[in-house]
């Protein structure tokens, strides 16, 4: 599958999508942003990938942000598209039936960053700079940023990236828990992708029950956050997975889950 600014490989059940604009700095422009919005959407109903790597082309850049050429051209209405554009393909990540990692193999400056925070765990490389430099051209992160990125570290060092629009780097995103792991450039993807195959082994319908789960408790209040918990576990309980994973238990073998 090639969409023209974005590679899809696939292999062992784990796709890799990666931004491929690597002259400049694999920044999202309109058409690139929609190219991501395809490939998941092609993914999402493709039953032999369970998870999902996204990662930049080259080794200098993730993603640079927004293209800031397109940027100069918005006005207050095509501004407003613009920002609900980005924030519907991050809000499709952010809510996607499979786990998407990223793997942040450099810059991720703006839109790059807010990409990386709709993804539902992140790996970094140690030359990664992270940054919301948005108020450096008179705007804000209109990619979601605003909202995700106080609940993912908090609110205070959330206004300090963002008031300063200053980066920081991959140890220091690691110690606020911007990022889970950080590992060598050369070693980002294949590592990455050994995690990556490590859930795609597990059952599929306590994966995407864990993230439906997970994701709705920033959203609902705390009875009906366990309401709805209590409703997956059960989904869960009436699957052939669980009996094959508590039967195997049991019989001491690993399991081998069909996702029914
Ligand atoms: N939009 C458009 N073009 C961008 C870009 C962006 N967000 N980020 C980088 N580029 C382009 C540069 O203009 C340059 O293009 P050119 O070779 O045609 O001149 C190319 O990518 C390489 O970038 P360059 O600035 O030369 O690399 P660098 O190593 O000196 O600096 C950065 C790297 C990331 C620090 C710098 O490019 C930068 O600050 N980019 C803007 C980041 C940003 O503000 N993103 C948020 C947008 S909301």
């Amino acid at each position: 599958m090639n969409i023209k600014n974005v590679i899809v490989d696939k292999e062992d059940k784990v796709a890799t999508v990666k931004i491929n604009r690597p002259e400049k700095l694999n920044t999202l422009s309109i058409d690139t942003l929609n190219d991501l919005k395809m490939a998941f959407k092609l993914l999402a109903k493709d039953e032999f990938i369970h998870v999902i790597v996204v990662t930049g082309e080259g080794d200098k850049s993730f993603a640079a942000g927004a293209d800031i050429s397109e940027l100069n051209q918005l006005n207050e209405d095509s501004g407003f598209n613009f920002s609900k554009n980005g924030q519907e393909v991050f809000d499709i990540i952010e809510k996607y039936n499979k786990p998407v990692i990223a793997a942040v193999n450099g810059y991720a400056l703006g839109g790059g960053c807010e990409l990386a925070l709709a993804c539902h765990i992140r790996f970094a490389s140690e030359n990664a700079k992270f940054g919301q430099p948005e108020v450096n051209l008179g705007i804000i992160p209109g990619f979601g940023g605003t909202q995700r990125l106080s609940k993912l570290i908090n609110k205070s060092l959330a206004l300090e990236m963002i008031l300063s629009g200053q980066h920081i780097n991959a140890a220091e995103a690691y110690r606020i828990g911007l990022v889970n792991k950080i590992f060598k450039q050369e070693e980002l993807l294949p590592k990455t992708l050994e995690f990556a195959k490590l859930i795609a082994q597990k059952g599929q319908i306590a994966i995407r029950g864990a993230i439906q789960a997970i994701n709705l408790s920033f959203e609902l209040q705390p009875g009906e956050g366990e309401n709805l918990e209590a409703k997956l576990f059960a989904e869960c309980c009436q699957s052939k997975d669980f009996h094959e994973g508590t039967t195997a238990f049991l019989e001491k073998r690993k399991p081998v889950f069909s996702n029914k």
